[in-house]
């Protein structure tokens, strides 16, 4: 049973599959691997190269994800409920699919691509509501051999643009429109716009949800639901390489443009599902539901593919927390006696916000596991989760990863090895992190601190960044080769419990969600009131970190106090415009100059500090072409 392979239930367990995993990896991963279903055996497990980022896991083998995913679960569990679908509005439809049932949507959705000539290798990009339909295409594009590049629906039409033509994808994936909490969003409208600056796009497949008249552009644009009436509900699985890629997911980094994280089908897939089974601790009868987009990594790994892979049923939202009330996460749980729940801090913190009876009102029986994932999870978040949601009976699990990681790195298995508030424990069998100096010294020992990196290779690492595969060498293994780079700072407390401390890099995380600096500076730049920016993140109590930028404008634009308001809220239209609302500044003041060193380079470690509050500890300006600019920075301080 897939469930019990490979799976540790004791502490006992975890040490021994960890020191096995370091000793001798290949055995392991060799081992982890049997029972999945190969069309072909590998024949070498693993290639490992953390200089040069060339990666490859079971070298040979030939499979298709779908059919562990789906297929090989049939005969034991064909009317086991493999995912439950609740709407954005409570009193509208559930939608239940048993594995048979999932299977054959999959099928007919994968018979439909094909029928629109998409092959294997091509990219196709989904743009979707959290709706049944954008788990089934995931899947169908990997039924077939497409390489499926999901772009969360809250991204601007710039934004998608940007990843489409990155991708060169040929087919886009859409619907009518999308429900988040009271909103409706025209979603295909956004596509259409999107699409005016993506020449290889040839077909974009609707879907549809919300009912409503779209523009369907003759001999493009097609609705799921008229092809599907001649899809059949069988499609034999296209056999993958190993090291074929899966699926490309865009991230920021600390340059501008948003790299697409290349994950490739076995090493992935054995990742997956290892990390779900063991970190989440789960049985036969669990009722799963990770609350992230599936436009997110978190969603593609622990909302799809671990879960299936395990057998497991996974519940899918459409909505958001606060909709209709705050208490609706609850709600959710106790209508579908959720027993493992995962989300992320920001979420709690928002809820934590609320009034208490929001969460009080409902009993939450049936859980017995909470994960938290994406960002630090704050100590009064953590207790909070704890007393109010887990009522001091369920373990809480911190989990540390990446888009690039594939899955969990760094947590505690829950129930199974310790837990310590804002801190996300040791280390999966076969991630072996180290703490570097700035040099790249290996610090050694208990209690300190330094920039976390790994030092070996494991299933579900980034295997390229599309197109470019230098991007990937230097992002991840050129700053300290021979370890994979992971941009976190860390702490390893008295007893090698991990704590994560946050980015080192140029990268803010904004409610759990990445945003390079320079990305948004891009993006307010291509204000026409603007001359330059510089954007830095500060403390928030809800979002983690909030951002901040200081602008300055173009002579002219803002010439009196009454200008301000409207400068202010057209920088905050640009931004929305090329990269959608989640990366709306929360702040933004208007400066005549930026605090630069002689050779030009903006002091953002100063900007930090006014962003943070911090004035009376701004250290040595002296190096800086006009000191007098910070304290003009500092007195306008938002
Ligand atoms: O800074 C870390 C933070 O989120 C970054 C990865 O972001 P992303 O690729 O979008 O993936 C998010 C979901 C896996 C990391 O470099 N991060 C993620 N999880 C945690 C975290 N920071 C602290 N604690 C976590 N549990």
């Amino acid at each position: 049973m897939p469930l019990e392979h490979s799976r540790i239930r004791t502490f006992e367990d975890y040490q021994d599959a960890y020191r096995r995993s370091v000793e001798n990896p290949e055995q392991f991963w060799a081992d982890v691997a049997e029972p999945f279903t190969w069309r072909r055996k590998w024949t070498s497990v693993m290639k490992a190269d953390l200089v040069g980022g060339h990666n490859e896991w079971y070298g040979g083998a030939k499979l298709n994800i779908t059919e562990n995913c789906l297929d090989r679960h049939l005969a034991a569990r064909g009317n086991k409920l493999a995912l439950i679908w609740e709407p954005n509005d409570p009193k509208t439809r559930q939608i239940r699919y048993t594995y048979r049932e999932l299977h054959q949507q999959v099928c007919q959705f994968a018979n439909v691509l094909l029928n629109n000539g998409v092959e294997k290798g091509d990219r196709v990009c989904l743009y979707m509501p959290m709706i049944p339909q954008l788990a089934i295409a995931v899947l169908a594009c990997a039924r077939i051999g497409a390489v499926h590049s999901v772009i969360f629906a809250g991204f601007s039409s710039t934004a998608i643009a940007d990843r489409v033509n990155d991708a060169q994808a040929s087919v886009v994936l859409t619907s009518d429109g999308l429900n988040r909490g009271p909103k409706q969003i025209p979603v295909k409208r956004v596509v259409d716009e999107a699409l005016e600056h993506c020449p290889s796009v040839r077909r974009v497949i609707v879907v549809e949800h919300l009912g409503w008249p779209v523009h369907m552009q003759e001999g493009r644009d097609v609705w799921y639901h008229e092809e599907a009436l001649e899809a059949a509900k069988t499609c034999p699985a296209e056999e993958m390489d190993a090291e074929d890629m899966l699926f490309i997911l865009y991230t920021s980094g600390s340059t501008g443009k948003p790299k697409g994280v290349v994950h490739t089908t076995a090493g992935y897939m054995v990742w997956a599902d290892y990390t779900f089974r063991n970190v989440f601790q789960v049985e036969e009868n669990d009722i799963y539901w990770c609350t992230a987009d599936v436009g997110w990594v978190t969603g593609h790994t622990y909302l799809l593919y671990g879960p299936l892979l395990n057998g497991a049923t996974t519940l899918m939202f459409e909505g958001v927390p606060t909709y209709p009330d705050a208490g609706r996460f609850w709600e959710v749980i106790d209508k579908h006696g959720v027993t493992v729940f995962y989300t992320a801090p920001t979420a709690i913190r928002s809820l934590m916000a609320t009034p208490l009876d929001n969460v009080l009102s409902y009993s939450l029986d049936s859980l017995r596991i909470l994960g938290s994932v994406g960002e630090p999870i704050n100590e009064e978040a953590w207790h909070w989760y704890h007393t109010h949601v887990g009522k001091e009976r369920c373990p809480v699990i911190d989990t540390w990863w990446q888009t690039e990681t594939g899955g969990v790195m760094i947590s505690a298995l829950a129930g199974v090895s310790p837990t310590r508030p804002a801190h996300a424990g040791q280390p999966l069998p076969g991630v072996q992190p180290v703490l570097l100096t700035q040099e790249g010294q290996e610090i050694e020992g208990n209690d300190q601190e330094g920039y976390l990196a790994i030092k070996a290779p494991w299933p579900g690492i980034i295997r390229t960044t599309y197109g470019d595969h230098e991007r990937t060498r230097q992002t991840y293994f050129g700053p300290y080769p021979g370890y994979y780079f992971t941009g976190d700072g860390a702490r390893r407390d008295e007893n090698g419990l991990y704590r994560i401390i946050g980015r080192v890099d140029d990268v803010i995380n904004v409610s759990g969600h990445r945003f390079g600096t320079a990305e948004i500076e891009n993006a307010i730049n291509q204000n026409a009131n603007v001359v330059e920016s510089a954007v830095v993140g500060y403390p928030h109590d809800v979002k983690g970190q909030g951002i901040y930028a200081f602008v300055i404008c173009r002579e002219g634009a803002c010439n009196t106090a009454a200008d301000k308001p409207h400068v202010e809220a057209s920088i905050i239209e640009t931004v929305v415009a090329e990269i959608g609302k989640i990366a709306k500044p929360d702040k933004i003041q208007l400066v005549s100059g930026l605090p630069k060193t002689r050779s030009g380079k903006i002091m953002r470690r100063i900007l930090r500090k006014v962003a943070e509050g911090e004035t009376g500890n701004i250290g040595d300006v002296t190096t800086l072409l006009d000191p007098a600019v910070v304290e003009e920075i500092i007195n306008g301080r938002k």
